[in-house]
């Protein structure tokens, strides 16, 4: 039996009727966009984060666009953002006209540290983004207080981590903003893009909802204060993730559940594979990502029993063409080079058949057996 990475036709099946109402809802209505289910969603956030305000955008990305924007990042700055994350943590940054100050990642968590960022930050480091990643956080009340110490702002890149905790704090609110991301894969999981940005400070959160539409007034159409974007989430999404939001718990129970029984039998049958760290009690487990010797090869032996892995992320960003012209090469932050060549994420979903844990861990058993 093949092994799907993802396996949204299973999910799609247990929520059909949900997106079906959902469609006929909002189609029946006359609000499409930022209207009243946006609203309930926003509410819905905050409470669950315990966030003063929660500000809904059309993705992840557009999130950390809006933020960094409100907060005036621009040429000149430097932002600390993490050398081995997804292309958005840096990338906005660029955009912004900033520039992305790299720093390596801690090898066990995948994490930046704040001994890692201290090692490249620069006096015109205007702000920190650490980004979680997989089954990891970073040492959040650490990298606050750095944050701190320095005057630095601190934009939490929790776009994978909705649920999660840090030494009992929400993932998401020890930044002077933090970010979720509704993208399917993400634990929460919508039927499209979708993003939601939470913060404390008012005058942040209002300037961000003017942004997210344009820069517009809250209250007088076209009248516009700011340059702003086109970051708005619709109502079909809206609702859809307010129906789901109640069960999140239970998803990541589900995850943690699968991530130990991963960890217990891959540490006996497959010692040289390296497990997540921790015990993953606090964590939202968003991907399982193992390290792995011989990686592309095990990656090939997999995927020709059936059983389909992805790897985040095959390439540094300190490497992406798209990062040139910051003039770093090969050896510059080795281990996030070392992690793009170990990192290997096996299926791991609420959906996963029973079973499907043992099959996977028996076959990448296999595989160091017979390499041995
Ligand atoms: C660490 C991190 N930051 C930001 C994002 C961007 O979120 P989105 O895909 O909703 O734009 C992602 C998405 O995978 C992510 O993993």
């Amino acid at each position: 039996m093949a092994v799907p990475y993802f396996d949204y036709p299973t999910r799609y099946a247990g929520w059909a009727e949900d997106v079906l109402d959902a469609v006929r809802e909002v189609g029946e209505s006359d609000e499409f966009i930022l209207k009243s289910r946006v609203a309930a969603l926003e509410a819905a956030v905050a409470q669950r984060t315990g966030a003063a305000e929660a500000i809904a955008v059309a993705s992840g990305t557009g999130a950390l666009t809006v933020i960094l924007t409100a907060m005036g990042i621009g040429p000149g700055d430097d932002v600390v953002t993490p050398a081995f994350s997804f292309i958005s943590s840096a990338s906005t940054v660029a955009l912004r006209g900033a520039r992305p100050v790299f720093a390596d990642v801690d090898y066990d968590t995948a994490m930046l540290t704040a001994a890692t960022v201290e090692a490249v930050r620069t006096t015109a480091s205007r702000a920190l983004v650490p980004a979680y990643l997989f089954a990891s956080s970073p040492d959040m009340p650490a990298l606050r207080a750095l944050a701190d110490r320095h005057s630095m702002r601190l934009i939490e890149d929790s776009a994978v981590a909705l649920g999660g905790r840090v030494a009992g704090r929400p993932a998401g609110r020890y930044g002077d903003a933090g970010l979720y991301s509704f993208f399917p894969g993400k634990p929460l999981g919508g039927i499209g893009d979708a993003g939601m940005i939470v913060t404390d400070d008012p005058e942040l959160a209002t300037t961000c909802r003017m942004l997210r539409n344009h820069g517009q007034d809250l209250k007088v159409r076209f009248l516009h204060h700011l340059v702003g974007f086109n970051s708005r989430m619709d109502e079909v999404t809206a609702l859809f993730l307010l129906r789901r939001l109640p069960h999140l718990d239970k998803f990541l129970t589900e995850r943690r559940r699968l991530a130990r029984q991963y960890n217990d039998l891959l540490r006996e049958a497959a010692p040289v594979v390296l497990t997540p760290p921790g015990d993953l009690a606090e964590q939202a487990v968003y991907t399982y990502v193992v390290r792995a010797p011989q990686r592309d090869d095990l990656r090939s032996y997999l995927a020709g029993r059936g059983i389909e892995t992805k790897v985040y992320y095959p390439r540094p960003l300190h490497l992406q063409p798209a990062f040139r012209h910051l003039g770093h090469g090969p050896g510059d932050f080795p281990v996030a080079e070392r992690l793009s060549r170990e990192c290997l994420a096996l299926p791991l979903h609420p959906e996963l058949p029973a079973g499907t844990v043992e099959r996977v861990v028996e076959e990448i058993a296999r595989f160091y057996r017979q390499g041995a």
